[in-house]
């Protein structure tokens, strides 16, 4: 990918991707369905949260189609579509249920009582979960993004972990905060090993050792606010879902705690946690069945919230 040499992503070159890339998609998706375009009911496009340039690609693309074919456009919320992914695997949504949404962008615990009725119970009060891992797995050495592969090291190293802080907020059961593991990640780094133009010089078992404790640390801290959900209120379902969600090491964990306090786990296959199409057309169903449709001047909306709009939206 080409912002791996960069080590984040480059909004610019994220844009040109989505256009070079997005009508190849939609061609080859309907070569090998064998749908075709005058078969489609409506299209469902993400029109936030997410990065300007690449919202306004998808959303014009989308404009474009529902015009050109005479159908609904449907603008659909990037954080719902995380949420819902297990729907497309599960017949079953048992109501309430606790959400955790885990991704680059987000850290967040929601009350679902319904679709379209959420209650914010608490986020990150800085870097995403996915953040952190992206932002130290760079310190580490990791291309971008680096979660995945640092899960692997994580599971596969059978030796102790370093061990860095669970963070607790004290006025706040339901919040998280990771740029401090940032922080005792990169003094650990600084305090044991050497630098290079190339960066830290870390033997690989050494390397495993700290991403385990990581994880580790990640995980307690996702379990903690969970464990706290559920004795709190009543929940039929714990979901998770979103990117970070793909992580072996943490839906082992976070299966434990719903084990011990005996509520189902729900988590959509790897494929359907990292951003997919499935989830946005998945709610954008939801919403075509309720004819919730929108106009063609459908604006993007980059700080998109699931609960209230607190950005302007962008034109
Ligand atoms: O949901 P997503 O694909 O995009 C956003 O909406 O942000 O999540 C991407 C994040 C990245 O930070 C990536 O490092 C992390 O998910 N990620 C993982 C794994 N696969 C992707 N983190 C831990 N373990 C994984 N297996
Ligand atoms: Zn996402």
């Amino acid at each position: 990918m080409m912002h791996g040499q960069y080590g984040g992503i480059v909004p610019e070159l994220a844009s040109r991707a989505h256009e070079r890339l997005l009508a190849p998609a939609v061609e080859s998706v309907l070569r090998e369905t064998g749908i075709k375009s005058t078969d489609i009911d409506g299209v469902a496009v993400t029109y936030g949260p997410g990065l300007a340039g690449a919202l306004l690609v998808g959303v014009a693309f989308a404009k474009g189609m529902a015009s050109s074919l005479s159908i609904p456009l449907i603008g659909v919320n990037h954080l719902e579509g995380h949420l819902w992914s297990f729907k497309l695997t599960e017949t079953d949504s048992p109501l309430p249920f606790l959400s955790l949404i885990v991704s680059g962008g987000h850290t967040l615990l929601v009350k679902v009582n319904g679709f379209g009725d959420y209650v914010r119970l608490g986020g990150t009060r800085d870097d995403a979960a996915g953040e952190l891992f992206d932002k130290v797995g760079r310190m580490l050495g990791f291309g971008f993004p680096a979660g995945a592969a640092m899960d692997s090291a994580a599971c596969s190293f059978e030796g102790e972990p370093v061990v860095f802080p669970r963070v607790k907020l004290k006025d706040d059961p339901y919040g998280f905060s990771f740029s401090g593991l940032k922080t005792a990640v990169l003094y650990h780094l600084q305090k044991n090993y050497q630098r290079n133009e190339a960066g830290f010089i870390i033997p690989d078992q050494e390397r495993s050792a700290i991403c385990k404790g990581l994880m580790e640390s990640v995980s307690d801290m996702l379990a903690d606010r969970i464990a706290y959900a559920v004795k709190s209120n009543t929940y039929h379902a714990v979901v998770v879902s979103g990117g970070v969600s793909a992580s072996r090491f943490i839906r082992q964990r976070i299966s434990s705690i719903a084990k011990k306090h005996q509520i189902p786990m729900l988590v959509p296959p790897v494929h359907h946690c990292t951003d997919n199409g499935a989830m946005i057309a998945n709610v954008g169903y939801e919403h075509f069945k309720r004819q919730k449709f929108d106009s063609l001047e459908l604006p993007i909306n980059p700080g998109l919230s699931l609960f209230t709009s607190p950005v302007a939206p962008v034109n």
